[in-house]
């Protein structure tokens, strides 16, 4: 079955006991055991419950690994994830990787003694130099958040697989309609749901899948122990979301696309960041491991003054934390995705004062361009050649 239909039917979409097309939601803390001899499927919700499990078996076939789990966050989701390394255990991690990963793993986890090492991920040679012998891991992302860049997971992949190390890859960008890292070598995919997979902006939430059942043992024990799971009624939101991803991210890829060519042409924007310009540094690889750019994209304006004065004048767009929703969602990476990262290492990043990143939701393009135009003052300047979007499947 093609994607669209597995979103829909895969298995997990009717309840068991009642029919019912839409799982129910179960809450419930605790299941009476009729035999206290016979272990039952579910005894207590921290260790399993039935609008969990549905989830956690739908995200499980839809990245094509082992088996899936869901916490009560992204960041629950990745640090239920580094919990399963030991103290004295090395990390790489890609230097562009989320804020509040970076917060995580320098603050609280470093406190355990899990070294990390973050590194331009993109250099296959520079992954190679940075491994140690206590190495047990690699955490990537890609495109990267807030500028988009993108890592050759497969080589990336290739690379640290001859050393007998794992490969972990937040997705939360992708979702696995775009991108399925599981099949480009990684063993662990870790996804914020409050994001694409949610998204309605109602609902925060983790996915965590494993390739194999190894990694799933690991990563059960985390979940039943540290009990960072998912209620029930959050479940059921993602279980709702997912159904609508392929429609919803269709929609939204096709209004980014647009909105990045219309970017370019603006006086006030320097650079625009969107895998789906033919111009984007890591286009062609992108090309390679995705099905799309996705509806995520960020830009320069010609400095600070311009970028606040634009978040200052933007009416439709919200101004917020987040991505993924419905609704188009601008965020200042410097004070909000970002704010946890030091200065000197969001700017050797190119994490600038002037840079601005879009979540581009379900309105009308052009009523978002008339917005955009409004805000940025409509002056434009001639486009080169290469400011193109590649036609991925619009
Ligand atoms: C790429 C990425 N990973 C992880 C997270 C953390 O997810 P959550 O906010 O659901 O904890 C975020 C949140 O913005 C994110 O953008």
């Amino acid at each position: 079955m093609q994607f669209a239909s597995r979103l829909i039917h895969n298995g997990n979409e009717i309840d068991k006991t009642t029919g019912a097309l839409s799982i129910p939601i179960y809450q419930a803390s605790t299941f009476q055991q009729n035999d206290v001899t016979q272990p039952q499927e579910y005894d207590y919700s921290r260790s399993g419950n039935p609008t969990r499990q549905a989830l956690e078996n739908t995200i499980a076939i839809l990245e094509g690994g082992h088996r899936g789990f869901a916490f009560a966050s992204g960041m629950a989701a990745t640090s239920s994830v580094l919990s399963t390394f030991a103290a004295g255990d090395h990390l790489l991690v890609c230097e562009d990787v989320y804020g509040g990963t970076y917060r995580v793993i320098t603050t609280l986890f470093q406190r355990f003694n899990l070294e990390a090492s973050f590194v331009n991920a993109s250099d296959h040679e520079n992954i190679r130099h940075n491994i140690k012998p206590n190495t047990k891991a690699i955490f990537l992302e890609s495109p990267s958040n807030p500028l988009l860049k993108i890592i050759d997971l497969r080589a990336a992949a290739a690379v640290v697989q001859e050393y007998g190390l794992s490969v972990i890859v937040d997705n939360t960008f992708m979702s696995p309609y775009f991108q399925r890292p599981l099949e480009l070598g990684a063993d662990i995919v870790i996804h914020s749901a409050t994001k694409f997979i949610g998204g309605h902006s109602d609902v925060v939430g983790g996915l965590v899948v494993a390739k194999d059942p190894e990694w799933s043992k690991r990563i059960y024990a985390a979940q039943n122990c540290f009990g960072a799971i998912l209620g029930p009624q959050d479940s059921w939101l993602l279980l709702r979301g997912l159904k609508t991803l392929k429609v919803r991210l269709d929609f939204q890829q096709k209004s980014a696309h647009r909105l990045a060519h219309w970017l370019l042409a603006q006086t006030e924007v320097e650079e625009v960041f969107y895998p789906g310009l033919i111009c984007h540094p890591g286009f062609e690889i992108h090309r390679q491991q995705a099905d799309g750019p996705g509806a995520v994209l960020s830009f320069k304006t010609r400095d600070q003054a311009t970028a606040l004065a634009f978040l200052n004048s933007v009416k439709l767009a919200a101004v917020a934390v987040s991505l993924g929703g419905v609704e188009t969602i601008i965020s200042y990476p410097r004070t909000m995705s970002h704010a946890a990262m030091p200065e000197t290492q969001r700017h050797h990043l190119g994490i600038s004062d002037n840079l601005i990143r879009v979540s581009v939701g379900l309105e009308d393009c052009g009523d978002l361009i008339n917005d955009f135009a409004q805000a940025l003052n409509n002056k434009l300047k001639p486009l080169s050649s290469l400011d193109k979007v590649y036609n991925y499947r619009l």
